[in-house]
């Protein structure tokens, strides 16, 4: 048998860690398991007939079928660039087509955006904790992380990394006035802001607040002029499975990144974005008033549930939207410890410290409360509650002993 000596990785490539998300979700698949992880949509609120009705449509006339079926452009499938701009326009931010790039999720443009301004050693600056598939995106590009709030000693950052509608992890929003002050940093840094939006559409209370694109572009007056790139995407509301995702910016930066994504994947697969269109212009809204109103409950549902059932000295926030809950526990418990425990109790949750690009924030956790009923929800947190609480008392007696 001849043996091959594999080619040596580029240092890029070796660098890359395995997400400790992806990893953890292979084992949560047991149907007696009641998972915190995923923050992933229910599949339950997929509107499958909405989707069949849009290939039944594509299907019936040959000529859109044929088109479908077709290489197309890198930028996207023009009826729905205009339709996402006319959203965008809606959110405050005029813009045309030109200054829509549609890319497969809006993970692909994170990588995208990551190749365009990143050289290895650039500063990048984000929230931490931040969204893990942000720091994996970036990373590939070789920058250095720094706090948002760090004192600004060190090199100014290139790029400034948001997330300002209940973040992934935390399910924070960010107040009017943190928008301002980030579109500030940037004008002083001379960086470029990456308005992450993945789930903006899942607001269940309170009051939408300006994007930071269209706060750019109240104070420039055109979207040529702003630094601002705001990543959007269909899957937390339609389908992650179909795979799209637009950036809307200034045509400057567009035109650069059509060629980057040409290099990637050409275009994103013609019939998705079909298929998307479709649906979008059916019922997104319907589709988003819909989830929202099932998610809210589970969010309530989880915050009741940590209300009756946490220990003393357990902390959380309180998202107005998304999916996600993020829990501090008391500062001697290790949260993947516990993840070892709680796995075997069948309940998972995703340890905090993925979040953070140096690995720290070890007593913290992300509960996501999407694909669970409340029924699940009362019962997981309940029991992931008494483990909580029966770690931190034996961590009490060796810690006070
Ligand atoms: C904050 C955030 N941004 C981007 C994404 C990527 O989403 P997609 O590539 O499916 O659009 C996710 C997915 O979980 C996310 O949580």
């Amino acid at each position: 048998m001849p043996t091959y000596a594999l080619p040596r990785l580029s240092t890029r490539a070796l660098a890359m860690k395995a997400s400790e998300i992806r990893e953890l979700l292979k084992l949560v698949s047991r149907p007696s398991m009641t998972s915190f992880a995923g923050g992933i949509p229910d599949p339950a609120l997929f509107n499958v007939g909405l989707f069949q009705d849009a290939y039944r449509q594509t299907f019936a006339g040959p000529s859109i079928a044929r088109e479908a079926l077709q290489y197309s452009t890198t930028e996207g499938y023009l009826p729905l660039r205009q339709w996402i701009a006319g959203r965008m326009a809606g959110m405050g931010v005029a813009c045309a087509p030109d200054n829509i790039l549609i890319t497969g999720g809006s993970q692909q443009g994170l990588d995208l955006i990551g190749k365009l301004v990143i050289d290895a050693g650039d500063t990048v600056a984000t929230a931490q904790p931040t969204y893990l598939g942000a720091l994996q995106a970036f990373s590939a590009y070789q920058p250095t992380f720094e706090a948002l709030d760090a004192p600004r000693a060190a090199c100014p950052a290139k790029l400034i990394y948001l997330v300002p509608d209940f973040a992934n992890p935390t399910g924070e929003t960010m107040s009017l006035k943190a928008r301002h002050a980030a579109l500030a940093q940037a004008d002083a840094m001379g960086a470029l802001i990456v308005e992450d939006a993945a789930y903006s559409a899942l607001r269940y209370d309170g009051q939408d607040l300006p994007t930071i694109a269209a706060l750019d572009q109240a104070r420039t007056g055109s979207i040529e002029s702003t630094r601002t790139l705001y990543c959007g995407t269909f899957s937390k509301t339609l389908s992650p499975g179909m795979r799209v995702g637009w950036i809307c910016g200034p045509a400057a930066l567009i035109r650069p990144l059509v060629l980057l994504k040409q290099g990637a994947d050409l275009h994103t697969a013609t019939i998705n974005q079909i298929i998307i269109h479709h649906a979008a212009v059916d019922s997104f809204d319907a589709q988003v008033t819909r989830i929202r109103s099932v998610y809210r409950t589970r969010r309530d549902a989880m915050l009741a549930a940590l209300q009756r059932y946490a220990p003393e000295g357990v902390h959380w926030t309180r998202p107005e939207g998304g999916m996600f809950v993020w829990v501090t526990l008391p500062r001697h418990i290790d949260a993947g410890d516990l993840l070892k425990q709680a796995l075997r109790a069948d309940i998972a949750f995703v340890p905090g410290s993925a979040f953070f690009p140096d690995g720290s924030g070890k007593n913290t956790m992300r509960l996501s409360f999407s694909l669970c009923d409340e029924a699940q929800i009362e019962g997981g947190i309940y029991k992931l509650c008494e483990l909580v609480g029966q770690v931190a008392r034996r961590v009490e007696m060796v810690v006070g002993a």
